[in-house]
Order: structure tokens, then sequence, then C-alpha cells
């Protein structure tokens, strides 16, 4: 190597040797003539010193410019006691410059490096130098925080004894899902290739093979509308079982998250993990995906509601799949009429009629609907919502899924605003795993006026529903789980069908797919379950949340070394970009006139 010792590891042991450092200017100071550089690499910082006493070099550390590399031959030396710098791991020594080479001069910085400062940054002009972005020393340090959960991760499937197998990414287009990104085929005309959204097909196509444990660190992509933890390509830590049970997968699992928690972070994270089924957790919080690290909950008026003079409660109360349902936010009576106008926005983009709320202060209630409630619904909310000075309490009466959804919306919402008021506290490394679990096999889509998959088609039915398949379809629960972190969805999975009559039931008769378009999406699938195919299931966590939350990150952007925008652009390579005319008729596609796009 060009380097005798990283930038990281010298100390007085050293002092007296040689040694040769290689790496990024830092920062560049001039105390009287004496120039000192911190010279940076990705292990840490090492100051050097150029002496005027040796013209050569310190006449080109006068022009160095931050974040250019130079290679620096020098002897190690003390520091003076009253220079040490305790942060430093270095800081007890310092190089006096003997020789120098610039390998590459610095251009203007587009922004300024330090973290303070660089996170204040526009993300665009960040994402078009991603490069220099990721050379900041804790973005590099989330880059090999993301490889230390893979190698947690590898090794502990290893020892369970999974095989990795890379299957792959060209695929048939599949209609259940996320929109797929298109590939258009040169050698066949006309046809077109899918991006896999995820090896599911293929993973089980694994287990009629025979391979019993699989494993796939698998680059998933899909054509979403993204946010901030969605990206169009990212990676799934994707998992397949053959002879199992959903325990099996719940143990499995744990097992892994508990052994990557202690690898990267040395936190040990209790097992097993709590589970909860998906009414509880959408009746209790409002989604399917709850943050259990805050108390407030939901609470069901419906009954209370039935004869109520407020005409439009006792409306929804008498309507069936209507709920009247309410959320005490504890401390939240100082809400501003901003923020309240807010939280209404959003109910409203929900579907809400209305947001309506009662205010408690001084021993009083205000609300513009107080006038509505007899003293026994006043009673029974303040009970059942202990409602004290202080608190706002906020209703939905919508549809039970609706309304789910908006208090579910308003409870995170009014958590964030009572936590900026330095009135509830959630600790950083607070870790709330939680099962999600008895999931509906299928939700109905109003849209599309049919039942659609509430993981995926291949999901098995629970044993004892089957029978309600024909009758009740709706009541069917499936063997899906999803594992959740903190309000986010980390994985899901499911034991599968591997039979293929009740594959084709489903397709068939309860998705209402047509036998055609079975048999051309799917027919390989059903082929193949009729060739001794063993009972199976499986999960897929997603790998990039799963590291931005140890990172204790937002954005899953910060753990992609190259992520997309919000409109799917790598801003660096400039891309999504145009191709040219031969390339289009090499895969016999004509563009629209530029007008028309
Ligand atoms: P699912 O679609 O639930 O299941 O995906 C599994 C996990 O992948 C992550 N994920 C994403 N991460 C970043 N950006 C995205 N656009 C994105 N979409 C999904 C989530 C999610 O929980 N084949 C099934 C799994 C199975 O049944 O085994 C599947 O893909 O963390
Ligand atoms: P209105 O009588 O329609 O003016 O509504 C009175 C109050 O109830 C207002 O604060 C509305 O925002 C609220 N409201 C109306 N409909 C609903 C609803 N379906 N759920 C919750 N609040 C509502």
């Amino acid at each position: 190597m060009l380097r005798t010792h990283n930038c990281n590891c010298l100390t007085t042991a050293d002092a007296g040797k040689k040694v040769t450092l290689i790496g990024w200017v830092d920062t560049v100071r001039d105390l009287g003539g004496v120039r000192f550089v911190d010279l940076r690499d990705r292990e840490g910082i090492t100051q050097i010193v150029f002496n005027p006493s040796n013209p050569g070099v310190h006449e080109v550390a006068k022009n160095l410019k931050s974040e250019s590399v130079i290679e620096v031959t020098g002897t190690v030396t003390p520091r003076d006691a009253d220079t040490i710098n305790e942060k430093l791991a270095t800081g007890t020594i310092e190089v006096v410059a003997e020789e120098i080479t610039v390998h590459n001069v610095c251009a203007p910085l587009p922004f300024p490096m330090e973290d303070d400062k660089a996170d204040k940054v526009n993300e665009d002009l960040r994402l078009s130098y991603r490069y220099l972005d990721l050379r900041r020393p804790r973005n590099l340090n989330l880059m090999r925080m993301r490889a230390k959960a893979g190698h947690a991760i590898r090794n502990y499937l290893d020892e369970q004894e999974f095989v990795e197998v890379e299957t792959p990414i060209l695929f048939k287009s599949t209609p259940e899902g996320a929109r797929e990104f298109l590939v258009p085929s040169r050698l066949n005309p006309g046809q077109f290739y899918a991006l896999t959204q995820s090896p599911q097909q293929y993973k089980q196509m694994l287990m009629v093979s025979g391979i019993e444990r699989y494993y796939q660190m698998a680059k998933c992509f899909r054509d979403e509308d993204l946010r901030a933890d969605r990206q169009p390509e990212f990676t799934q830590v994707d998992i397949e079982m053959s002879f199992i049970e959903r325990e099996d997968i719940y143990a499995l699992i744990e097992g892994m998250l508990k052994r990557v928690w202690k690898d990267v972070l040395n936190v040990d994270i209790p097992t097993p993990f709590p589970r909860m089924p998906y009414q509880e957790a959408m009746d209790r919080y409002g989604v399917d995906k709850p943050d259990t690290r805050f108390a407030i909950e939901i609470t069901d008026f419906t009954d209370l509601f039935k004869n109520s003079a407020f005409k439009v409660f006792n409306t929804v109360a008498n309507t069936k799949g209507c709920v009247v349902r309410a959320i005490n936010a504890k401390g939240l009576e100082d809400i501003t009429q901003g923020e309240l106008t807010n939280l209404e926005t959003i109910a409203k983009t929900l579907g809400a009629k209305g947001l309506a709320f009662i205010k408690a202060a001084n021993g009083e209630w205000k609300s513009p609907i107080l006038k509505f409630f007899s003293d026994e619904e006043k009673a029974a909310l303040k009970e059942k919502l202990n409602i004290e000075d202080g608190d706002i309490v906020f209703f939905a009466a919508a549809p039970w899924e609706q309304a789910s959804a908006i208090l579910g919306r308003i409870r995170l919402e009014a958590a964030k605003l009572l936590q900026a008021r330095g009135r509830l506290e959630i600790p950083a490394d607070k870790y709330n795993f939680l099962w999600v679990i008895e999931f509906p096999l299928m939700l109905w889509d109003e849209e599309q006026n049919r039942f659609v998959s509430a993981h995926h088609p291949f999901t098995a039915p629970v044993k004892e529903d089957v029978p309600l398949l024909e009758t009740n379809p709706h009541a069917v629960r499936g063997q899906h789980y999803d594992i959740v972190l903190n309000g986010v969805e980390l994985g899901g999975g499911s034991i599968r069908i591997h039979n293929p009559d009740m594959q084709k039931k489903v397709f068939e008769d309860v998705l209402k797919i047509p036998a055609d378009v079975v048999e051309t999406r799917f027919g390989y699938m059903l082929k193949a379950f009729s060739y001794g195919a063993p009972p199976h299931g499986g999960i897929a966590l997603g790998f990039d949340r799963l590291v931005t939350m140890l990172a204790g990150r937002t954005s899953i952007r910060d753990l992609l070394a190259f992520p997309k925008t919000q409109r799917g652009q790598d801003l660096m390579a400039q891309c999504p970009s145009a191709v040219t005319p031969r390339q289009l008729k090499d895969v016999h596609i004509d563009l629209r006139d530029e007008e028309q796009l």
C-alpha cells in the first residue's frame, strides 16, 4: 500500500517512527508560520505539521485545498501536554512532514462538508455530488453499519443452514402487487420482461426444487410513488423455508434480529416479541403497524352515540360498518389554530368529513359540538378517555377502516406535537418489536369491486377458515404476519398455498382472475405444484428500512449509497435519460411525438 498506517492508529508508542499517511485534507490552519493539516481517511484523523524549517514541504502546504488528496511522509512526534486533543484517537501525537505528494487537487466544494452545515444543504445538491456527501465520516459510517448488519444476517442464516441462491431480475409481468418496471426484449419483438418486485415466485419454485432453506439479499424493483421509507429499487432479506409453521418463522426472525442488534449496536433485545392481531392493532392504534412506544389509544363510542342529539354522530353510529371513535391527545390543549387546521386537513385527505374535538381547561370543556352532548355522554367520555385539564380529544365518525386510518394518523401527529413541546419522551434506544398477526386473507377493493389479497395471492388461509372461502371470504384469516418496529413495517410474509387446486381456487373463485389470465400468468406455478410441492412459507424484511432503524435515521435514502429522489432520479449520474432512436429501434419501440409525452 501507499501508506504505512491509517489515519486513526498512531499513538505515543509510535514516537520516532517514520511513517507515510495518505488521505484527504480535512482542515488547514496556519499558526504563525507553522502549518497544521488534519489528514483524514475513513478510519480517522491525524495532525500533520509543516515547519518553515523545511521550505520544500512548507511551500506546498501553503496552497492545500480542502478535500485534496495528499500523501505525507514524516516522523511521529509526541505533542506538548497543552496541545493534546482528547477527542482524537491520535490526539497525543502529530506527524512532522518531511515529504509531500499532492495526488489530486480538489475543486471548490459545492457545499460545506461539516455535518452541521452539510445537513442543512438542499438534498438535491448533495445527491448531485453524492460521492462528496458520502465522504463525510458520519455517512461513511452508515455504509459500514449497513455492511455489518448484512454480515450479521448472512452469518446467522448460514449457521441456520440456509442456502443463498441468486434469482433472476428479469422476470415476467404479474398483475398483483405494485406497478412494475418493464424491460423491452430485443430478441422477442413486442414482448417485455418485468423487473422482479420480489423473488416471491422464484423462492417458492426453489422450495419445490427441494432447497428447503433459502435466503437472498435480493434487489427488488417497484415503480411506486416514493416516500421517505420507499425507493424504486431496494433490498430485501428474502427467506423461504419448507416443512414449517408460522411459529418457526417467528423464532427464526427473532433470533436474527437479536443477533443483528447485538452485533451492530451491542444492544440486547428481549425475545420473543409480543404479538397483536390485525383487528386489535387497527382498533387500538388505527394502523396495521402500530408504534407502541407511546400510550395514546383509540376508544370506541359507537354505542354511546346511537341516541345522540348530535346528528352527525347519531347517523354514523346507526350505520352498519361505521363507528364513532376518539383519542385523547393528553396535554395538547394548547394546540395552535394553525396546528389544528393542519390536523383537520390531514383528516380530510383521509376522507374525513370533519375533525370534531373537545378541549379541557380550567375545569371547563370547550367544543363547537358540546351543546349537543347529554350529561350521560359527557360523563362516559370523561371516564373512558380520562379527560383532564390540558387535554384535547379528537373524534372520527366514519366507516371502521376510515375512522381507524384518521385517528391512527392524528395519533402520530399529536405525538409529534407533544414531543416538540417536551411533553412526550420517546427514548432513542427504545425498540418496540411487534408481530402483527391474523390478517384477513382478503380485503374488499371498492374501486375494483372485488377482493384483493391482503398480502399476496400465494398466502395460505388459516386451516379452520378454509370452508368460509365459499361462504364468507371476508372472514377468512390468512397465515400472514408482519414484523413491525416502532411504527415501521420492517417485513412481512406468510405460509403459502402448496396445493394447486387451492391456489387455482384463490386465483379464480376468490380473486376473480379470469381462468385464461391465471393460465398465462401463473400456469407454470400451478403446474410446479402438481409435481411434489412441500408445505412452505417465508418472509422478506426490507433491509434498507432495517438499517435505517438501526442507525436511528428517518430516511432510507441515508442508508443507500446512491439513492434516487422522490421523482425516481439519480441526480449524480443523471438518469433516467433519453436514448438514441437506434436504441429504441433495436427494442422495437416507437416514441410518441415529443409534444404528446
Ligand atoms: P412486501 O411487499 O411486504 O412482501 O415487502 C417486504 C418488505 O420490503 C420492504 N419494502 C420496501 N423497502 C423500501 N422501498 C420500497 N419501495 C419497499 N417496498 C417494500 C418493506 C416490506 O415490509 N414477497 C413478499 C414477502 C414474502 O411473502 O415472503 C414481499 O415482497 O420493509
Ligand atoms: P357540523 O355539524 O357538520 O358543522 O360539524 C360539527 C363539528 O363536527 C365540526 O367541528 C366538524 O369538523 C365535526 N365533524 C363533522 N363530521 C364529522 C365526522 N364524520 N367525524 C368527526 N367530526 C366530524
